[in-house]
Order: C-alpha cells, then structure tokens, then sequence
C-alpha cells in the first residue's frame, strides 16, 4: 500500500496504481531492467480510438504500456461538462486487460494534485485561439496534467489522438519549449463508417443528432477534396457542406499551416471544425494539401 493509503490492485495481467510515487517507482524499476515506457493518456470512457493508441503503443514489444485514466478537473471550465463526463471505470479496465496493457493509472483528484496546488502551465497565445477561445483554461488545465503524467511516468514515448489536434500541436510544443525528454507520437483519428470521429462525446448525441454530426466529417471532406483550388475553395466547399445541416452550430471553420499558424499558400494545411449539435460540442479536423492535385487524407 501507498503511504497515504490508496492501494493498487491486480486483476490479470494488469496493476493499477493509485498514486503518482508509487507508479514512478514502478517504471523506474522497469526501466532500469530496460524495458522501454510507452504511455497513453485518457480520461477514460474508452473506445475505439483509444484502443488504436493502445494497439500502436504496444507494438513494440520491448516496451510497457502504461494507461492513465483520470478525468481531469483543470481542463473542464465551470459550465462545462465535468460532472457528467461519461465514466466507465469498469468496462475500462476491461477493455485495457483484453488489449493486453499491463499498467493503468487511475489516481483520484486528491492523489494527483494535492490539497494546495499552486502551479500551472500557461498554454500561452495557440491556447487561446480556435478551442481555447471558447474554452478559456482548458489548455492550462489540459497541459499541465500532461506534464505532471509526463513527470511521474517518464514515459520514452506517449501516444495522443490527431482527433484533438490542437492539443497535440500544444502537447509538442510545450514538450520542446520546456526541453522534456518524452517523444509525442500523433495517431491518426479513428472514425465510425460513416466519417464521424471516435469521440467520448458522442455517448451524448440522439440518433438525430448523430446523423446530423456527420456533417462535420463530410464538411472535412469536401474541403480536402477542394485543395487544388487553395484555402479559398477549401473553405467555400467544406462551408456550404455544414450548411446542410441547421442543428450543426458552426462555432469555427479555419484553414491552418501544419502548427496552427496562418494557412500556407500551397502544400500541407489543416483544416479545423467545431460545432455544437444540441447541447454538445463536436471537433473535427483533416489534412488538407493546397495546391496539388490529389487529395492527401480523407476525413
Ligand atoms: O485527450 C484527452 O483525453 C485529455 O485531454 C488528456 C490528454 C488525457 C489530458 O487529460
């Protein structure tokens, strides 16, 4: 048992650890036996995409693959969706047993940030642009749990979803700007057949609302097939494919360089939506390739 007495437990082939020390001083000791740490962050609510960054995650097979599942208060603002953010503790555990993981982390609120937390990262002005102006906070809260699993785990390379792009372009960032050791590896998004990417979220949608989602996806693809005609096309044919759907609230539709700057003229851009259909709140984003024939990824 931990000193302040939440003990991990067994189930299988897999542990899961409750508190940050006694985690660290795990894969320490896997280190040192070398074995290399992969870590895949999640607050849980597994699903599919989740289970391909696992899948990537353990393809090495000298490699321990660490999930931490922890639903993370600081990047949720007041009115947001804390409280009823889907929790599926059980079945998670489940899923992370069948897909052969050997470590979880799941602390509670209390074990991973103390009673008295004082420092944050600020996520600086990319983290006020695009998600972060609707959600101000987020990236803060988001980027400094992401150090402090960093910390603890000291994982060789830990795997993040594209689906949340902007979080993985902070996540590099932050990983270069403060000189950490971790090596950040992007996957792409995982979607239904009929183009809607994996989300927790989408537990929410009716059936209504789903089908009407599909607007995001189709919107992406549309716009990617446009590149040839620039980030004018681009725009015009991945807009008037969201105006299709009324439900589908357009918070933004913007044409970005590879790290969120300003839209090359020609070559690789990203192309970012999000929209709240009923009371959700809905991103997407694909590859975009201006100016070259062909289109680059379909969402
Ligand atoms: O993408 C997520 O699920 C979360 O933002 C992350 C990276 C696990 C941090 O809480």
């Amino acid at each position: 048992m931990s000193p302040s007495g939440s003990p991990g437990f067994t189930r299988g082939g897999l542990t899961v650890h409750r508190e940050p020390a006694e985690l660290a001083r795990v894969t320490r000791a896997l280190r040192a036996t070398g074995r290399k740490i992969h870590l895949v962050p999640t607050m849980g609510a597994l699903h599919r995409g989740h289970l391909e960054l696992i899948r990537r995650a353990r393809r090495d097979i000298n490699s321990v693959t660490v999930v931490s599942i922890f639903v993370n208060p600081l990047q949720f603002g007041p009115n947001e969706d804390f409280d009823r953010y889907p929790r599926s503790f059980e079945a998670d555990l489940a899923a992370c047993e069948d897909a052969g993981v050997e470590l979880v982390f799941a602390p509670s609120v209390e074990a991973m940030y103390g009673t008295d937390p004082q420092i944050t990262v600020h996520s600086g002005p990319l983290g006020e642009q695009l998600e972060g102006a609707t959600r101000p906070g987020h990236f803060d809260g988001m980027l400094t749990v992401v150090l402090k699993l960093l910390n603890i785990v000291r994982p060789d390379l830990a795997f993040f979803g594209e689906k949340d792009y902007q979080q993985l372009v902070l996540i590099r960032r932050m990983v270069r700007d403060l000189n950490l050791d971790a090596r950040i590896q992007g996957i792409p998004t995982v979607r239904e057949p009929e183009g809607l990417a994996l989300s927790s979220r989408n537990a929410y949608l009716t059936e209504e609302q789903h089908s009407a989602a599909l607007a995001l996806s189709a919107s992406l693809t549309a716009g990617a097939h446009a590149g040839t005609g620039g980030a004018e096309a681009v725009l015009k044919a991945a807009g008037e494919v969201l105006a299709t759907e009324p439900s589908v609230k357009v918070d933004y539709l913007e044409l970005r360089d590879t790290e969120l700057g300003p839209a090359p003229a020609e070559g690789e851009a990203r192309l970012l939506v999000a929209a709240k259909v009923g009371a959700t709140r809905l991103i997407d984003n694909a590859l975009v390739l201006l100016g070259s024939p062909g289109v680059s990824e379909q969402a």
